[in-house]
């Protein structure tokens, strides 16, 4: 697998010279999908099974500063990681398929999170791509969004679409090298829209996404439904955002949420991500909403909501969740 990611990287970066700075620095907004990612075709190069389209999440997301070291570390936070640390593992992991393009050195990482880290507010989707540009930014080689997205894939496939800001479509592609599977920026900018937070729990999930969706894959009945879906939401979706259609474009993410937890619950051992509280205020979602309040859910692999609503309405959303973060994604 990872002689697989290293000829990637090679391939990818096609012979461009290696200038390194003192050190190199990015930030990346954190992502939340409208159309989920769930299933890989093929794991080592982190190919999904159908295409996705998200939304970036502003000011909210990583910022990631790499320099040489004399030894590998991991700063998260301020504080420095133990080397087991299971965050450690997969940054070191990511960067060794870099390295013997980087002179064999070791990396010093310095990574500020503004989101809680696996809570299911897509923290590996920033990490990555914060990642990823700030080795772009140290080593000089100016690659394209495109390329940056197919580099970021490699660390966690949500991370392909945090390469860019505001409405983003990942293509799955159907290339098994990998060379068609990126992400590329919608032009449509939509000031109106909102996204609001709901915090269940920060507590570190037990089954990862990786894992879940392996699992999910490879024995709910369910997901054999999921790509047909997926394909015709994104359609869906698309033209939502193109005519500014909120309506559509909420009950689409909503269904599509959904439906990618009950392919979780339909696996074995099932994949329960939702917790009471998360169930409670999935009902209120529904209950404002019969009162008339057009507000939308979506949750990723974890507890936590996030409402997808309109400017015009935050103020009722605010009153009804009071403790709802609000995200303007174009602010
Ligand atoms: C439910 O990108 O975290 O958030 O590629 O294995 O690292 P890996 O998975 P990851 O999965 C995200 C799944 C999701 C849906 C989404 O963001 O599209």
């Amino acid at each position: 697998m990872r002689d697989i990611q290293s000829l990637f990287i090679k391939n990818i970066l096609n012979g461009t010279r290696s200038n390194l700075k003192e050190c190199g620095t990015a930030f990346a907004a954190s992502n939340i999908a409208l159309c989920k990612y769930w299933g890989k075709r093929a794991v080592a190069l982190n190919l999904p099974v159908n295409s996705s389209l998200s939304i970036s999440l502003g000011h909210l997301g990583t910022h990631t500063e790499i320099r040489q070291g004399n030894q590998d570390r991991v700063m998260l936070n301020g504080s420095e990681m133990a080397v087991n640390e299971p965050f450690v593992v997969r940054t070191l992991e990511f960067l060794d398929g870099f390295r013997p393009l980087l002179g064999n050195t070791y990396f010093e990482v310095r990574t500020q999170n503004n989101i809680p880290t696996a809570a299911g507010l897509a923290s590996s989707a920033s990490g990555f791509a914060a990642l990823v540009m700030a080795l772009n930014n140290w080593a000089g080689w100016e690659l394209d969004g495109q390329r940056l997205s197919m580099l970021a894939r490699l660390g966690s496939g949500s991370a392909a679409r945090s390469i860019f800001d505001g409405f983003v479509q990942w293509n799955a592609g159907t290339n098994p090298d990998g060379s068609d599977s990126f992400a590329e920026p919608m032009a449509q900018i939509w000031p109106e829209f909102r996204i609001g937070i709901l915090k269940i729990s920060e507590a570190q999930k037990p089954i990862g996404s990786r894992e879940g969706m392996n699992r999910t894959v490879a024995t709910s009945e369910l997901y054999k439904s999921w790509p047909a879906q997926a394909e015709a939401d994104l359609a869906t979706l698309r033209t939502a955002i193109d005519t500014q259609d909120f309506t559509t474009l909420g009950k689409t993410a909503e269904h599509n949420a959904l439906s990618m937890h009950a392919t979780m619950m339909a696996a074995w051992p099932p994949l329960i991500y939702l917790q009471p509280d998360t169930l409670e205020q999935i009902h209120t979602v529904q209950r404002v909403r019969a009162d008339g309040l057009e507000v939308y859910l979506t949750i990723d692999a974890g507890p936590n909501i996030k409402l997808l609503f309109l400017e015009k309405t935050q103020a009722t959303v605010a009153a009804a969740f009071p403790d709802v973060e609000i995200i303007q994604p174009f602010g």
